[in-house]
């Protein structure tokens, strides 16, 4: 995977949705997911599949800014498979989790750019219309028979936390399906790590810290230390092929004569 083709599957990803908005604002009675869409859809799970959480970086290094839509989707997508495979989860369900996560934002694209774009912190009245954004998404997309209800039912409900103060229906605990939980961890943590309007992108470490410390409450500690485990795999390896630059740097700078 390089940069160039994550930058690509952002900008088709982005073109579709776009699609999705004009059909429904022309009218909404109309089939508003095309074939090729969902074709899409499933062709970009099928490609999620076979990546790894090294990749996360360069669907947020493209030319697409960080906190777009499309790109968080994806990006939301590839960490909530990667922890879904570390559940062993089976084929289909990761598949289920993808797609759900991959749309689980969707509601964002009928709310007012000026509050989605706004570059300072928002009012309480600005983060209620934010707020209705999954519940959007869900009528949206409860009507398409062709997603498993489970997908649809992430869309609805990843914003929910276990002590109850999530949105929109407040669920408690074993109320919140597992993969909901995943989806809720990967957002999270893809939000923090992405570039806001109103601050610079936390590195990975720190995200994770700041997200140990609010787990036992919100988040599923559980899923929460699968993803510090796939973040530390990941630290490990960048450090051993940092080493590996610098030993083939420093032989190329003396080299050995005989
Ligand atoms: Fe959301």
């Amino acid at each position: 995977m390089t940069e160039k083709k994550a930058a690509r599957d952002i900008y088709i990803f982005s073109n579709y949705l776009n699609e999705i908005y004009h059909i429904y604002m022309m009218s909404a009675e109309q089939e508003i997911f095309t074939v090729k869409f969902r074709m899409y859809l499933k062709r970009m799970i099928a490609k999620l599949m076979d990546t790894s959480f090294g990749d996360l970086e360069k669907y947020r290094n493209s030319n697409c800014a960080s906190n777009c839509l499309p790109g968080h989707s994806i990006r939301t997508a590839l960490l909530a498979m990667c922890i879904a495979k570390e559940l062993e989860l089976k084929k289909s369900e990761i598949t289920e989790i993808g797609m759900g996560a991959l749309l689980h934002d969707i509601g964002k694209l009928f709310l007012p750019r000026e509050i989605l774009d706004k570059p300072c912190k928002l009012s309480e009245i600005e983060f209620d219309v934010i707020k209705t954004h999954s519940e959007i998404g869900f009528q949206l997309l409860n009507e398409q028979d062709w997603l498993p209800g489970p997908s649809v039912q992430i869309v609805q409900n990843h914003h929910e936390r276990l002590d109850g103060s999530g949105y929109p229906n407040h669920l408690l605990d074993d109320q919140i399906h597992l993969y909901e939980r995943i989806v809720g961890v990967a957002d999270v943590f893809d939000a923090m790590t992405s570039k806001r309007n109103y601050r610079e992108a936390l590195n990975y470490e720190f995200a994770f810290r700041e997200i140990k410390k609010e787990s036992p409450l919100l988040l599923d500690d559980r899923i929460v230390l699968i993803l510090g485990n796939i973040i530390e795999r990941y630290s490990h390896s960048r450090k051993e092929l940092a080493e590996r630059v610098e030993m083939r740097r420093k032989i190329c700078r003396y080299p050995c004569v005989e």
